[in-house]
């Protein structure tokens, strides 16, 4: 099974920023976890600060993954442009936020990439993640 994990903008941060509310681990020191955990999925990671690049992702690999868990960040609550290219790409995406956003400020209310998702998970800290990948086995 090919899963790919899809970081939108200042998740490179992840471990620096704002640990409050997003912890102090890396997400590359999480991916390992999880890799070194399913090691019979072919899980893979990609991050970007640029709107484009998250949509070329979500083309190259919409035809022929099994899966794609998607934390677009902040262009969830934005980008008209992600939310089509999940539309339009046959792979089934979960949304996940490492907040519980609807806990959070109004303009966090509201996904773009929502009505186009098999699901949503938000509120686990990095466990979103992993219970992600839990609902694709
Ligand atoms: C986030 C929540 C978003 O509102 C925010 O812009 C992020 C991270 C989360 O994982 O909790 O960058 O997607």
């Amino acid at each position: 099974m090919k899963l790919l994990i899809l970081n939108g903008p200042n998740l490179n941060l992840l471990g620096k920023r704002e640990p409050t509310i997003y912890g102090s681990e890396s997400f590359e020191a999480y991916f390992k976890t999880l890799q070194d955990k399913y090691t019979a999925i072919e899980l893979s990671y990609f991050q970007s600060n640029i709107e484009g690049e998250l949509i070329d992702k979500l083309h190259e690999v919409g035809f022929s993954f099994d899966g794609i868990i998607l934390n677009a960040a902040a262009y969830t609550h934005t980008s008209v442009g992600i939310a089509d290219a999940v539309k339009a790409i046959e792979t089934p995406v979960i949304e996940v936020h490492i907040s519980n956003v609807h806990a959070r400020e109004e303009f966090r209310h509201t996904s773009f990439i929502a009505p186009n998702v098999k699901g949503i998970i938000a509120g686990f800290g990095l466990k979103s993640y992993e219970l992600a990948i839990q609902s694709f086995l």
